[in-house]
């Protein structure tokens, strides 16, 4: 294991269930899962079919994961369990997609479950120092007046961890412009959508230009149009790169076609990000590991890496130059 420390801007809570942490929350809780979730102690989700088709699928395994999640506890045992495997990793800063909507499937009104995920992480910091901030996320496939009301709640309930509001979800349903009122309405000064994952470069365009985001969880098929990627880099735009889900959802075949190394000897400011890595056999640990291995990152590389990652962080400037010393 490489002894950079890491830094983990794309990740969504759901997606850090263990298949174990499954098993248990549904027994405690007494939820019946589908047969065919799990198979040999991991997700069972992988269909065959284009990226687009393959992520909904994925999306679907991934709410029948969640709805084993049924009150606070739950969301305090997730935050932790996450943060202490990541934390034993050498990762010292996470940025952690919540979203309300799922909460509500788990019976929790949005101020609840955010002080159940401030529980589990205040728990990880004081026994590992890993610091943490939340990205209040809307779904975009639930539709633009879903997305409003998370917007709403995110303003109506602000809370310190809570620095951005995102959008993740199908990037093919509706289109960016439909969202635009749920990201203004949140109030929050930092923003990042799903964008250049299952769609192309035109989805990254709307989400630039209606969306006003620089940051963009994957922006990976920016790399199909020279031109976007010459504006992108004048932007000094941040792809959250998540190299193990985009093999797993298909978006790429393997690493050999994968833009990462491209992109960053471009002078993009890459980051990485584990995205949902129980569904992918991955973690943060992971991803640093297979950018030194199958993409030949220095340690020096990976630690320019991580620093691109805290100057983009959604972190106040006393939280950037504590994690910038510790990089
Ligand atoms: N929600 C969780 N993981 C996602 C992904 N990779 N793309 C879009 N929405 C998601
Ligand atoms: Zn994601």
């Amino acid at each position: 294991m490489s002894r950079v420390s890491k830094v983990d801007l794309h990740v969504h809570l759901e997606g850090t269930i263990t298949p174990a942490m499954v098993v248990r929350l549904a027994a405690r809780n007494k939820i019946v899962v589908p047969d065919d979730l799990m198979k040999d102690g991991h997700f069972n989700w992988r269909a065959d079919g284009a990226a687009a088709g393959n992520l909904m699928a994925f999306l679907r395994a991934y709410d029948h994961a969640t709805s084993v999640m049924k009150c606070a506890a739950d969301y305090t045992d997730i935050t932790y369990d996450y943060l202490k495997r990541s934390a034993d990793e050498g990762c010292i800063y996470a940025e952690i997609t919540i979203s309300a909507d799922h909460g509500a499937m788990a019976g929790l009104a949005y101020p609840e479950m955010l002080a159940a995920i401030a529980a589990g992480y205040e728990k990880a910091r004081e026994e590992t120092g890993i610091e943490a901030r939340l990205i209040s996320t809307c779904v975009r496939h639930f539709g633009p007046e879903g997305a409003l009301k998370v917007g709403k709640l995110t303003r109506d309930h602000p809370h310190p961890l809570v620095t951005a509001f995102g959008m993740a979800g199908d990037e093919n349903a509706y289109t960016a412009a439909d969202f635009k009122p749920a990201f203004d309405i949140s109030g929050l000064p930092h923003r990042t959508a799903h964008a250049g994952e299952a769609a192309g470069p035109a989805s990254i365009r709307a989400a630039r230009d209606v969306l006003k985001v620089r940051r963009f969880g994957h922006m990976v098929r920016a790399s199909e149009d020279t031109t976007l990627m010459e504006e992108l880099k004048a932007i000094n735009a941040v792809p959250e790169v998540c190299v193990s889900s985009n093999i797993a959802l298909r978006v790429y075949k393997d690493y050999a076609a994968h833009p990462l190394r491209r992109s960053f000897d471009y002078g993009l400011k890459v980051t990485l990000g584990s995205d949902d890595p129980t569904f992918f056999s991955t973690s943060i640990g992971r991803e640093y590991r297979i950018a030194q291995e199958q993409f030949g990152f220095s340690d020096k590389e990976l630690r320019q890496i991580s620093r691109n990652a805290v100057e983009e962080a959604f972190v106040d400037e006393k939280a950037r130059a504590r994690l910038l010393a510790a990089v």
